[in-house]
């Protein structure tokens, strides 16, 4: 999908000092970090943002669970397979509105209730983790 809108840059840049805790991979593990994101990308299925995404969500949320990976503490699994993150760079081709960021964060924290029991997410490190869900989406909308 080729956009053709002009670009829209967050006037506050990219979020800073919001990394959540290394205790969440500590606790999770791999298995429950693919299974949390592989149930977000079914809730993404749902939504008006269906068509942005490939046919098979569920390989999809692969390569977004390799990078949650890492993100939370863990091995730098997305790294090693595609290269430098540069979120930003890579959602450029997709036409992300601050509604579409709602709609996305919607679904994670749908996914995110009840985390410590589907998916042992340690309770402490939740309000944290939604803040850096919360920051760093607001880096990836790029249409006003
Ligand atoms: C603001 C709302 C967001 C929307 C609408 C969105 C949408 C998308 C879309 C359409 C793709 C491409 C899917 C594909 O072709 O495989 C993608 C990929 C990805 N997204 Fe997002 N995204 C959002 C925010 C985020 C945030 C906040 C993160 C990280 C915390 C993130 C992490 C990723 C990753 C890791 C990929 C895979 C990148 C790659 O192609 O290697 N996204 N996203």
């Amino acid at each position: 999908m080729e956009r053709n809108q002009p670009i829209f840059v967050p006037p506050e840049g990219p979020p800073l000092g919001i990394t959540p805790s290394p205790e969440i991979y500590a606790h999770m593990g791999d298995e429950n970090i693919f299974k949390m994101l592989a149930d977000f990308y079914a809730e993404l299925e749902k939504t008006n943002l269906r068509p942005m995404f490939p046919e098979d969500m569920q390989e999809a949320s692969k390569k977004t669970a390799a990078f949650f990976v890492f993100l939370l503490g863990g091995p730098p699994l997305y790294q090693q397979k595609f290269g430098a993150p540069m979120m930003r760079k890579r959602h450029l081709p997709f036409t992300i509105t601050e509604e579409a960021r709602q709609t996305w964060l919607g679904c994670f924290r749908l996914v995110l209730k009840d985390a410590d029991i589907k998916y042992s997410f340690p309770k402490q490190h939740l309000e944290g983790f939604l803040n850096f869900l919360d920051k760093f989406s607001r880096w990836m909308v790029n249409a006003a």
